[in-house]
């Protein structure tokens, strides 16, 4: 395979990556785990500087995205809504362009997909998503290094979400999937569903794969299951919800029973953190044996390691 440059890009979206770019960003996240392991680090961020704009909370997403870069000498500054404008009383087009004069790249954490897109559009400098109301495309990255670690390669593998199948982390976890041909069930209520115009984005992008992708209410879809993912009923900003998700959501839960239904003892549990125990997923599961929960956290940032490292030019 030759490999991919990906110097200079944004990570807006997955669907704007092929699947050898993908690959190229696992592999790196791979040699860069080790090197940490190995206490064999580099410093290949020294004199760079990172931006970090959040306009909702963050615990794994910000000290992947501080650690990573500032242990190989870089210097990120965390912004959030209380230190900057960011559309409050300047454009985010304006910020972006200053942002873009002093920063060599710019994580952004938010509401909409629109503002991660001017903020690339308008500074000129890589720019992350590290999760607006649509995608959460670095996580999907550290889910399938995670995948991997425990069954080799992600091709082939079943992967089941359990759980809110419209959220950000569904969403990217259908693209990653299916660009990369792992077999990925989400179970759901009909309400929701996954949107319409992405899973027929992705059943394509399966054509090409030749991945499996379902979207169901049934949980018997577990069959087989390599791994079951779940994430948060009530997503950050749609707190409004709450009550009706919790009703739609009971029979989705993440326990002993639904595990069960997948009819093996080596299926793994997957979760992106932060977990409302008792809710989407119970204690005995993600404190259990099974659960690769800690695992994904920390691939976190060897994930975003190798990302900012591949758009930096420093892989
Ligand atoms: N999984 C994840 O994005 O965690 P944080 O919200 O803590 O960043
Ligand atoms: N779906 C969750 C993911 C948190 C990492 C949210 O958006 O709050």
């Amino acid at each position: 395979m030759a490999r991919p440059s990906l110097k200079g890009r944004s990570l807006l979206t997955l669907l704007d990556y092929s699947p050898e770019e993908i690959r190229w960003l696992l592999d790196l996240a791979v040699r860069v785990k080790k090197e940490k392991q190995d206490g064999a680090a580099q410093q290949r961020f020294a004199g760079k500087t990172l931006a970090l704009l959040f306009e909702k909370r963050s615990t794994r997403t910000r000290c992947a995205f501080e650690t990573a870069f500032g242990e190989e000498g870089g210097h990120p500054v965390f912004l959030s809504t209380q230190d900057i404008q960011l559309g409050a009383k300047e454009s985010v087009e304006d910020t972006a362009r200053v942002l873009g004069r002093m920063f060599d790249a710019i994580q952004f954490r938010g509401f909409k997909q629109s503002t991660v897109e001017t903020l690339a559009r308008y500074s000129g400098v890589p720019v992350y998503n590290g999760l607006t109301d649509r995608f959460h495309p670095t996580q999907a990255l550290a889910d399938i290094m995670t995948l991997e670690e425990n069954f080799g390669s992600g091709r082939g593998k079943k992967l089941c979400f359990s759980g809110d199948g419209r959220n950000n982390v569904a969403r990217s976890l259908m693209v990653i999937s299916a660009k990369l041909g792992v077999n990925f069930t989400v179970i759901t209520p009909p309400s929701l569903n996954p949107d319409q115009e992405l899973v027929e984005t992705c059943r394509k992008l399966v054509a090409e794969s030749g991945a499996a992708l379902c979207v169901t209410g049934d949980s018997a879809a577990l069959e087989g299951a390599d791994a079951v993912y779940t994430d948060v009923w009530v997503s950050m900003g749609e707190e409004a919800k709450r009550e009706e998700r919790l009703a739609l959501l009971k029979p989705y839960q993440v326990n002993a029973g639904l595990m069960a239904k997948t009819g093996r003892d080596d299926t793994i549990f997957l979760h992106c953190l932060p977990a409302v125990k008792g809710e989407e997923v119970t204690a005995d599961v993600i404190d259990g044996p099974t659960s690769r929960a800690w695992d994904q956290a920390e691939n976190r940032k060897h994930t975003i390691k190798a990302l900012m490292l591949a758009t930096l030019g420093l892989d």
